[in-house]
């Protein structure tokens, strides 16, 4: 098998703690990171001093470098016997546009190889202390995009998200949360829907708003929630809170300890 030239590395949601081991081995072996703009703290620091760091992240709503410009790069980058590490956020094929760059990459004969992170979803999730699935509450979970071009409608097949026992889980939504939410509950899920968004979640800084698909909007308005902002909506939200979708008897107490734990 040839030895890859470029890594595509996942760096998880924002905690550094939960990078994968064979991401760190490689981030250590690094001779080029090339990376986006949500890499936790501490993360690229991994890289060896010498290591070139390259930054080719977007900001919502503000230009950055065009993604060919990037594909380009990379392969301009990549030379044998040269490591190139390409860190992402989360995951690379979790809407990371990684599968665009490892096409292009490899249409160029050039080797690559993914190492996964944890995904924005599982991280906010297990921070907030959301179970996405639970038994007798949600079968399944789904992770959508909440973005388009400005401007434009979100284009998405409203009646097959509106199923009461699939989470959902909208990453880039939070500009389209007043049409996300007035969409699902037009194709049929209750206003009182459990919903909640995460900003920042794993870090530090992480905030986490909760409400209902008919209040959520007014509440992460208030509260000023920033990007990058996650948002699952469905039951589980309140598994942990509400003591009888919890069936636990406990379930209040447990959300009041999850409030006083806040994240590490
Ligand atoms: C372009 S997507 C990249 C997703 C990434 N590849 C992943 O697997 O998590 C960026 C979106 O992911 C979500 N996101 C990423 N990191 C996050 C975090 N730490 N807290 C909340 N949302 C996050 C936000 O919805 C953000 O707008």
């Amino acid at each position: 098998m040839l030895k890859p030239q470029v890594y595509l590395v996942g760096a998880g949601p924002g905690d550094p703690e939960l990078l994968t081991v064979k991401a760190v081995r490689v981030l250590q072996q690094a001779d080029i990171v090339v990376h986006d703009r949500l890499i936790g703290e501490g993360i690229l620091d991994l890289a060896p001093p010498r290591a070139q760091r390259v930054y080719v992240g977007k900001a919502p709503g503000r230009p950055g470098m065009t993604q060919d410009g990037i594909n380009g790069l990379l392969v301009e980058l990549a030379a044998p016997g040269k490591r190139v590490v390409r860190l992402k956020g989360g995951d690379p094929f979790i809407f990371g546009r990684g599968g665009e760059e490892a096409l292009h990459l490899l249409r160029h004969g050039i080797p690559v190889e993914v190492i996964p992170g944890v995904t924005a979803a599982l991280g906010c999730a297990a921070s907030a202390m959301i179970p996405l699935t639970h038994r007798g509450v949600a079968t399944g979970v789904r992770f959508v995009t909440g973005h388009c071009r400005a401007g434009w409608w979100l284009d998405l097949n409203w009646p097959s998200l509106a199923d009461p026992r699939t989470t959902l889980v909208f990453y880039m939504g939070l500009a389209h949360l007043e049409e996300i939410a007035g969409r699902l509950i037009e194709a049929g899920l209750p206003h009182g829907t459990p919903a909640a968004a995460i900003a920042d979640g794993t870090t530090p800084e992480q905030r986490v708003v909760r409400g209902s698909l008919a209040t959520l909007e007014r509440a992460v308005r208030l509260a000023a929630l920033a990007s990058p902002v996650l948002l699952v909506i469905g039951p589980v939200v309140d598994v942990l809170v509400d003591p009888q979708l919890a069936r636990l008897g406990e379930g209040r107490r447990v959300a009041a300890v999850v409030e006083q734990v806040g994240h590490a």
